[in-house]
């Protein structure tokens, strides 16, 4: 069936319905990357359920989309019982949960120096970007693991694999990150051989560059464009921009039956930013020209 992808309207493609029958909960899915890998797991198929603390907006976006497939409910990450009452709305819903996205996370309100460091700001990024995804992976194991399948999805950063341009907060928060996806891919994938606890389940993470979000625009105090142009001048690939939509894409790879044998993956979306150093290059240009 033809159709227009909802992520770069306008252009055609191939609409074969990636995660046809699959049921998906996105956490932080009422804005960026979150709402707009909500909304071409839809297109694909999938009945989609976003947790998200602003109501407002999340409701916005279930009314605005004009495709019933996706729903919302009030969670808070950090707090467990939300987690847990999330995922049950879910199950009592559609029977079951295939795909949980742990994306949901912020940036550091205070970027600071090591010397300016806050336990109250360092609290604040490690419960969002790490309690609340850990405990968006413990519930939704509980309800994955007795069906022996499953696919749970973490949000890192290009900063749990280039260092520097971000906080050491942040970036400390989205190596952690990496960190439970690899362990736990671990013990939900098989544990133990010929043992009866072969969970099967899948665990991965993303990680972009930077992309014009509510959190980016926010935290840099300028629009969409200023962001994206501030990030382009940083990008190593040229001639395009990193957009929410592509990072849903490979959103959409990871949680799709195309990536059936993948697990333990950190896949680095970042157009090939982490495999780059040019400060010798840029010494010489500078000191050439
Ligand atoms: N934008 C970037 O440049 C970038 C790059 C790499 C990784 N990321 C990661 O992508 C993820 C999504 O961020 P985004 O850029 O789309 O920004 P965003 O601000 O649009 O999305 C974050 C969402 O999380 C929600 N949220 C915040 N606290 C919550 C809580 N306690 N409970 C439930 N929901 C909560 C917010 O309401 C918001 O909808 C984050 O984990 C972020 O670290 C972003």
């Amino acid at each position: 069936m033809p159709g227009l992808d909802p992520v770069h309207n306008g252009n055609t493609f191939d609409s074969a319905r990636r995660l046809a029958g699959k049921v998906a909960l996105i956490t932080g899915g009422a804005s960026g990357i979150g709402e707009s890998t909500a909304k071409l797991f839809a297109y694909h198929g999938a009945m989609v359920i976003i947790a998200n603390f602003q109501d407002e907006l999340g409701h916005d976006i279930v009314n605005s989309t004009n495709i019933d497939v996706i729903s919302y409910v009030h969670c808070d990450i950090t707090r467990g019982l939300d987690v847990q009452n999330a995922i049950n709305i879910v199950v009592s819903k559609y029977g079951k949960l295939d795909i949980m996205f742990n994306n949901a996370g912020c940036s550091d309100p205070a970027e600071a120096k090591i010397t300016a460091f806050e336990q109250e700001a360092f609290n604040k990024v490690i419960s969002l970007n790490v309690l609340g995804s850990f405990l968006g992976a413990k519930h939704a194991n509980k309800v994955m693991t007795p069906t022996k399948k499953g696919n749970i999805l973490f949000n890192a950063s290009y900063a749990s694999v280039s260092h520097g341009a971000t906080s050491h907060i942040y970036s400390a928060s989205k190596h952690a990150l990496v960190g439970l996806t690899k362990n736990l891919c671990v013990e939900l994938g098989q544990y133990a051989g010929f043992r009866p606890w072969q969970y099967g389940i899948r665990v991965n993470c993303i990680s972009p560059f930077g992309v014009a979000t509510p959190m980016t625009t926010m935290r840099e105090g300028i629009g969409n464009k200023e962001v994206e142009d501030l990030i382009s001048s940083t990008a190593n690939l040229k001639r395009t921009v990193l957009r929410v939509g592509d990072v849903a894409k490979a959103t959409l790879f990871l949680g799709g039956d195309e990536s059936s044998y993948v697990s333990g993956l950190n896949l680095v979306v970042v157009g090939g930013y982490s495999t780059t150093n040019i400060a010798i290059a840029e010494s010489k240009r500078k000191m050439f020209t």
